[in-house]
């Protein structure tokens, strides 16, 4: 009886195997999206950018680390841009927002995250961004 349902799970097993040579000849229509809930916990966590740009990219309420801190942030020139507001964005198309995330913007706070931070990240996080700038 044991045999039986072994081999019973071994067959359901493998009714769901797709080869991954089969899933690779599918036709990619257009490049993958980032997964904007990724991004959204990358914002909050290892990127580090709701310190500047504010929690959920609120500009006004940015989580608290010290005074020392909050004062530093607050005398930036210029200021970290507001991400939830389109039509004041510098940036036109994701291809630059991905520039000025993975190489920065010199001579401002927006520093380069090409070492801390995977391509597969910065995509994320432009799913993320994108949600952001419809608020
Ligand atoms: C230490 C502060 C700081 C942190 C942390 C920071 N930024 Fe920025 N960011 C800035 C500043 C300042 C600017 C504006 C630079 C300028 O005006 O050239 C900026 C600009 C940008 C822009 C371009 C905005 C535009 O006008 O099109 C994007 C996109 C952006 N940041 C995303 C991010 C992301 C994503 C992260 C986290 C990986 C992050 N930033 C972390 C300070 C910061």
């Amino acid at each position: 009886m044991k045999r039986m349902i072994l081999i019973a799970a071994l067959l359901l097993g493998t009714v769901g195997f797709v080869p991954a040579s089969a899933r690779a000849e599918e036709p990619v229509a257009s490049p993958p999206a980032g997964d904007a809930a990724r991004g959204k916990t990358i914002f909050h966590g290892k990127g580090g950018c709701a310190y500047c740009h504010g929690t959920d990219g609120d500009i006004g309420r940015r989580p608290r680390k010290s005074d020392a801190h909050t004062q530093v942030i607050a005398q930036l020139d210029p200021q970290p841009a507001d991400l939830r507001n389109a039509a004041a964005l510098k940036s036109k198309d994701d291809a630059q927002r991905f520039a000025s995330i993975k190489f920065g913007h010199p001579g401002t706070a927006m520093f380069p995250r090409e070492t801390q931070l995977l391509d597969s990240d910065i995509t994320d996080l432009l799913a993320y961004l994108a949600i952001l700038r419809t608020n």
